[in-house]
């Protein structure tokens, strides 16, 4: 929060209550959702606010679940998604770009690749006379804040009768070095007690310097392997996550051999039965689909989590969170909860 107003900008900036509120707003919501009640009166608390999607960099989750998320509380949305519609063309600046976004809506959600752009457009709107909250939707190489939070949202349901996420062992697999959710994620867990981290990669993609000092820095402790079969066992959830091919300067990501750094039906049952996997999605060949089967794959649910925690953060944006909490309260869930 800056000046009264809340941006979303780096995961950083998260503390326990926060993270705590969010995801019971995110349970609080699906369960409103769930009857048409429920749904006709999330629809109705925001009609009147306007939203832009700003993403000239490739979406398809976190675009759809926000712009879903958004009409799912009745607010409008414009978009620019190729920036060659856009004014930038006739080579207006980013940060004139974003002045004039502000000048229409109550809210910016933006994905660039340039590290750094979201905390630039939050800084710009700091200084001006009508600023909106900025949403970081993916910042380059560097963050993805509302993917980390939809990833606590789902590792903490799917632990919520193991005593939530203290204590756990999270192994995170893959591009570590160029995987910005990752890197979110790991910024989250000084909020947690007792947890620890194995990051699973061959050299080149090993996490990077400034994340391992972050960690150590809040005494959080993490090993590094390249042996995923020894690592599998110990493990409450092993986030796996694509090759970044979009960053190779010289075909680095051919580097990566599967064999070693994938799931598939035949390593999968090395896992702990109770434990689950994640992907931020999309896939490549680091999960095999026939991994979709074995009840440890949690992949699906995790993104279809999203759209709700992006409610969610929408709702805490908007301040709206103790009216939601008063809606949930006078509409009473029917039936079990669904997946
Ligand atoms: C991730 C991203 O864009 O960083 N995708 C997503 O938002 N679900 C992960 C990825 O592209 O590998």
């Amino acid at each position: 929060m800056v000046g009264g107003l809340f941006h979303v900008i780096d995961t950083r900036e998260f503390d326990r209550p926060l993270l705590d509120q969010l995801c019971a707003l995110t349970t609080r919501v699906r369960g409103l959702a769930k009857t048409q009640e429920g749904a006709r009166a999330l629809q109705a608390l925001m009609p009147q606010a306007r939203a832009m999607l700003y993403f000239p960099q490739p979406s398809t989750r976190t675009f759809l679940s926000f712009n879903n998320a958004c009409h799912v509380l009745g607010i409008r949305t414009s978009e620019i998604r190729d920036p060659a519609t856009s004014s930038e063309v006739k080579g207006e600046s980013f940060d004139d770009s974003i002045r004039t976004f502000s000048s229409y809506v109550d809210v910016i959600v933006m994905r660039t690749p340039e590290a750094g752009y979201a905390a630039r457009a939050a800084a710009l709107m700091d200084r001006i006379p009508r600023p909106v909250p900025i949403i970081n939707a993916g910042s380059g190489k560097d963050q993805h804040p509302t993917q980390a939070l939809l990833d606590i949202y789902t590792l903490q349901r799917s632990f919520a009768l193991r005593g939530g996420i203290d204590g756990k062992v999270i192994g995170m697999m893959g591009d570590l070095r160029r995987g910005r959710t990752v890197r979110s994620l790991c910024g989250l867990m000084k909020n947690y007690r007792d947890v620890r981290l194995v990051f699973i990669a061959p050299e080149p993609f090993a996490m990077e310097a400034d994340v391992k000092e972050e960690l150590a820095r809040h005494r959080i402790p993490f090993t590094e392997t390249d042996r995923l079969a020894e690592a599998l066992p110990a493990l409450d959830a092993l986030y796996v996550t694509r090759m970044q091919t979009e960053w190779d300067t010289a075909g680095e990501s051919s580097a990566m051999d599967y064999r070693q750094f994938s799931i598939h039906p035949g390593n999968v049952g090395r896992l702990p039965r109770e434990a689950i996997v994640m992907h931020p999605l999309p896939r490549g060949p680091e999960i095999d689909p026939a991994v979709d089967e074995d009840p440890r794959a949690m992949y699906w649910r995790q993104e279809r989590n999203g759209m709700w925690m992006r409610v969610a953060i929408l709702l805490k944006i908007f301040r709206m969170e103790d009216r939601l909490f008063e809606l949930a309260a006078e509409t009473p869930p029917d039936g079990p909860d669904p997946a």
